[in-house]
């Protein structure tokens, strides 16, 4: 246990009543007093120290932490059972969220809930928003960086869950299981060979080598299959894997072509009929990385006339809002396995997600950093300074203020006044994000550092962490 001693200076009119708390920096000096005695730490009222303010108590306690989480307030929604929410829908979702978001500091959502620029200034103690979720277009980025509210999600955590569902599928379309799984549940035996291949020693096309790509790789390796990959990036090969020269060479070569790239304005309609024309007669096609990168007319076509010999796609164009009944225009064709988007949808990716935006998030909470985030320039100071003090009060400045001339120096004009033990600051478009360990001296000064920056005319949003 560090026994190191901290001291604390809490002038008499903050500890005493509400009103003096009024201010933001205020609320979270009391937030953490309270949260210190709830922890069980020993705070004690000791003499005044030479240099603390004329009128304060000096608090002495132990093994101050960076900065106590037990108060912040948590809202978490879309984590509640169909029935209920469509019950608080009925009832005016959005308007209960609004309500509930004026007093959270961290709110967590999925996919559905629409936090819009309206919403984000009604929530003037909003810290961090959490999606718990692969997107982010639910969330007005940019107004979030505005107010200082970092956002986070979880882009790659079903990388795995998506490369097995496409490995279920090679062997699905080799084997033809869609059509034999129909026809048996139509009442038809069908017994046949014909068509129907092992995957050993088949040639797979991966086209984008990144997190779902580079797995798959490794899966179908492991079957037997001969991997080529094409990518706009030099990615380094896993095992026997070959990068190709071209698109239209992986798809010349490959016995099975799967998409793995993001949709951009190169992506969209990359596969189109001159691509299919490209594939070998029988190649199949696999799409589980964005609708929007396959012509599906050309796709059908290629089908009706056997040029192809299957398809498996887990994403569409148009996708429906909620699931119910839907048309891809596909049904209905010879060995086309057709999934509504369910790549990513596994338990195990659902609880990756649930720990890597939930680190984040505290991360963010205790320290100011921003690493995973979508809207934050990305930014990490580690937390070691702490651990052997060179004065009694160690802090963490964290600050988000408009990317315009001038506004570091007035900043460092501030901090300078004090020893800076590290310091990084980055710009993201209109706003800059500071992080800085500064050592101040007593509670006056800290006070004084909270003060003379939050009232830069610049600053947009200014915390301190212990
Ligand atoms: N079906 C699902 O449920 C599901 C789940 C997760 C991700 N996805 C989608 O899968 C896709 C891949 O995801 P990821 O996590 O592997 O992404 P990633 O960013 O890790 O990898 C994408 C790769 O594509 C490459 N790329 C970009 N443009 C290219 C181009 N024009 N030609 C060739 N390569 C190009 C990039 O260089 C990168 O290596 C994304 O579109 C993502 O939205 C789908």
């Amino acid at each position: 246990m560090d026994e190191r001693d901290a001291y604390l200076a809490w002038p008499l009119s903050y500890m005493e009543g509400t009103p003096a708390l009024a201010n933001h920096y205020r609320e979270w000096k009391w937030t953490i007093m309270l949260n210190l005695v709830n922890r069980g730490v020993d705070l004690k009222m000791v003499e005044s120290r030479p240099g603390s303010a004329n009128g304060s108590r000096v608090i002495k306690y132990r093994r101050l932490r960076p900065f106590k989480t037990d108060e912040i307030k948590v809202l978490l929604v879309e984590n509640i059972s169909t029935i209920a929410e469509k019950m608080l829908r009925e009832a005016g979702y959005q308007e209960e969220l609004r309500e509930k978001l004026r007093t959270v500091h961290a709110l967590g959502i999925r996919s559905k809930t629409q936090i819009t620029e309206d919403l984000i200034k009604e929530a003037p103690c909003l810290l961090t928003i959490g999606c718990f979720c692969i997107g982010v277009n639910q969330v007005a980025q940019e107004a979030a960086l505005s107010r200082g509210i970092a956002v986070f999600n979880s882009p790659f955590s079903n990388s795995r869950s998506v490369a097995e569902l496409v490995i279920s599928e090679i062997i699905t379309l080799a084997r033809q299981l869609g059509d034999r799984n129909r026809e048996m549940h139509n009442g038809q035996w069908k017994k046949t060979a014909g068509g129907c291949q092992e995957i050993r020693r088949k040639i797979l096309g991966i086209v984008g080598y990144g997190h779902i790509g580079a797995q798959l790789s490794v899966l179908a390796e492991s079957m037997g299959m001969q991997v080529l990959f094409y990518d706009i990036q030099q990615i380094m090969p896993l095992g026997m894997a070959t990068p190709t020269e071209s698109l239209d060479e992986l798809l010349e070569r490959s016995d099975f072509v799967s998409l793995h790239v993001p949709e951009t304005s190169e992506t969209i309609n990359m596969i189109g009929a001159r691509e299919l024309k490209l594939m070998k007669p029988g190649a199949k096609l696999i799409n589980a990385s964005r609708g929007s990168v396959v012509d599906l007319l050309a796709l059908k076509e290629a089908l009706e006339s056997g040029r192809m010999g299957g398809a498996a796609l887990d994403v569409y164009p148009e996708e429906p809002a909620a699931n119910g009944p839907w048309s891809t225009g596909l049904e209905g064709l010879d060995n086309v396995i057709l999934t509504p988007h369910i790549g990513g949808s596994t338990e195990e990716a659902q609880a990756a997600i649930g720990v890597e935006v939930a680190t984040n998030m505290i991360r963010f909470l205790d320290q100011g950093t921003t690493l995973g985030s979508v809207n934050f320039p990305e930014l990490d100071l580690r937390v070691n300074t702490f651990e052997q003090p060179s004065t009694p009060y160690p802090c963490r400045v964290l600050n988000v203020h408009q990317n315009v001339p001038g506004v570091l120096l007035k900043i460092n004009q501030i901090l300078g006044q004090f020893n800076i033990e590290k310091q990084v600051c980055e710009s993201r478009g209109q706003y800059s994000y500071i992080m800085a360990d500064v050592c101040a001296g007593c509670e006056t000064d800290l006070d004084h550092i909270f003060e003379s920056i939050f009232h830069l005319p610049e600053a947009v949003a200014t915390r301190i962490v212990y």
